[in-house]
């Protein structure tokens, strides 16, 4: 089926230079970039995008990363949008994804993981809700 998934590029993608690149990987998968802005993650989005999280030892450590500097908001639709945006990322720890994957040839470590997925239809639109309402 036809998906939208919302993607986001990490403040350390974007420190890094690392835009273009990964944006083309997305492109060059058969995927369409919807709606796409740079700017920074507001405290507000942050906290409803990271509710699952809270109290974890890495809460606040991901809260001060994720707001550290602008990011990249994304809507990507197509074909299995939502599995296919997981399987360019790659594992959640960089350490464990392989050569290839966005995380496995741009990231370094578990708490600055260069890009989100949703990680299914449901999140999907829960986190453009949170990103892109009004
Ligand atoms: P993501 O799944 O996009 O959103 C939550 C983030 O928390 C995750 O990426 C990691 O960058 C970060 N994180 C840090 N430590 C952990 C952990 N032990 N388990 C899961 N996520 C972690």
């Amino acid at each position: 089926a036809i998906e939208k998934t919302y993607s986001m590029l990490k403040p350390d993608a974007v420190r890094n230079h690392h835009i273009g690149e990964i944006i083309a990987r997305i492109e060059r998968a058969g995927l369409t970039i919807e709606r796409m802005v740079l700017e920074p993650v507001t405290p507000e989005q942050a906290a409803a995008n990271y509710a699952e999280h809270e109290g974890k030892p890495f809460y606040d450590g991901l809260i001060a990363y994720i707001t550290s500097g602008p990011v990249v908001k994304m809507v990507v639709s197509g074909e299995g949008a939502v599995k296919k945006m997981r399987t360019l990322m790659g594992p959640t720890n960089p350490a464990e994804a392989a050569p290839g994957t966005i995380r496995g040839d741009f990231g370094l470590i578990m708490d600055e993981n260069v890009i989100h997925g949703s990680d299914s239809v449901a999140s999907a639109e829960r986190e453009i809700n949170i990103f892109f309402g009004e």
